[in-house]
């Protein structure tokens, strides 16, 4: 059995707004092998940066707080580090990249110097060691002319190129995690591509564990080993990428798998999309959260939320639905047609 990187426990983190109390991730478990790659997949709203927020310590009090769990690292609760440990982790151990590489490269210095310092601040090296560790770290994410571009200012660069900078300083200091959140959200379909292919090879050299989080279940297939799915601040199902995609047991899995663009089969097929949207997280509906657009839901549903439990005796595939057992999710076969019907 593989060593367990990251296991997260009981974990809730709410907000304070004027509205309500915000139950942005409410009560999630689950653990991360060292090496393994999870796709972390919901709707948006579904609290998946506000987990990864909170793994690296990174929720905004007073508003934000994380109420309860535990984050264990190579066996250390995260959540009980000072601020100085946990900074030494946040870059150094655990690498974390975002949707808007702009947002985390700071304009008014050049790329080079930004990724000096990154390597600079968790390596003990020198000015000029780091220099060529910088240019090492451009090559590495197929940057051409590397040497050349360290002297070059963020906007210089495409949105991919920004982003490739972005995995090299993420992975500069070898961290033994990375957290990926929506990292190809704003790029072209070719350039997302291109940075999921790169993302994949660097991960798989390295033996770098990742979290990647993202809407889109397309972006998981042929990256992740793992999924897990995410509605309304809970994991509602998990399983190994090929039980999600040929498996799923989970009436809100399935239409995610749905409602997944097939550029082959666009124009052939209307695509089947999840009717409503998921339930404000100020107010949730007693019950199983995805009740209200549930077409299977019954009675039970609507008074008692299902836990995530094994999906049938000795699996590892975790569903968190009263009515996994009776219903068959047949997956989107080969000609793009989808059904789903409960067998009994
Ligand atoms: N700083 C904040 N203050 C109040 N509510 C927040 C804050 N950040 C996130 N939320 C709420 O928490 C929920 C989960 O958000 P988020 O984790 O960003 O979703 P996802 O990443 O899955 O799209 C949403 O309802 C969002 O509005
Ligand atoms: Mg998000």
């Amino acid at each position: 059995m593989s060593k367990t990187l990251l296991k997260v426990d009981n974990l809730r983190t709410y907000f304070s707004t004027q509205e309500g109390v915000v139950r942005a991730v409410d009560g999630i478990s689950f653990s991360l092998a060292a090496g393994e790659r999870r796709g972390v997949v919901g709707e948006s709203g579904s609290g998946k940066s506000v987990a990864a927020l909170s793994i690296m310590r990174l929720i905004e009090p007073p508003a934000g707080e994380i109420v309860t769990g535990t984050v264990e690292f190579q066996g250390e609760n995260l959540l009980e580090l000072g601020e100085d440990e946990m900074q030494a982790v946040r870059g150094g151990k655990i690498a974390m990249i975002f949707q808007d590489p702009m947002t985390a490269l700071n304009p008014v210095y050049t790329i080079g110097d930004q990724l000096m310092e990154t390597i600079m601040l968790h390596q003990n090296v020198s000015a000029s060691e780091a220099r060529g560790l910088a240019i090492e770290a451009l090559q590495d994410v197929h940057i051409p002319d590397a040497e050349a571009k360290l002297a070059d200012y963020p906007h210089q660069f495409s949105g991919g190129m920004r982003q490739r900078v972005m995995i090299a300083m993420g992975l500069s200091c070898n961290p033994d995690l990375l957290i990926a959140d929506e990292p190809t959200t704003a790029l072209d379909v070719t350039t997302q591509a291109q940075i999921m292919d790169l993302m994949l090879n660097l991960a798989e050299d390295r033996g770098t564990a990742v979290l990647l989080i993202t809407h889109d279940l397309g972006v998981v297939a042929g990256f992740c080993d793992t999924i897990q799915v995410m509605y309304a601040g809970g994991i509602v199902e998990y399983g190994t990428a090929d039980e999600i995609f040929h498996n799923p047991q989970h009436p809100y899995t399935w239409g995610l798998l749905a409602s997944m663009a097939r550029l082959d089969e666009e124009r052939k097929h209307r695509l089947h999309s999840i009717a409503g949207a998921p339930p404000s997280v100020i107010d949730l509906p007693i019950g199983c959260r995805f009740r209200p657009r549930c077409e299977f839901a019954v009675d039970k549903c609507g008074k008692v939320l299902p836990m995530l439990r094994a999906a049938e005796d000795g699996s590892e595939q975790l569903v968190a639905c009263h009515r996994a057992e009776e219903l068959d999710l047949k997956l989107i076969n080969a000609s793009g047609e989808t059904n789903a019907e409960a067998s009994s």
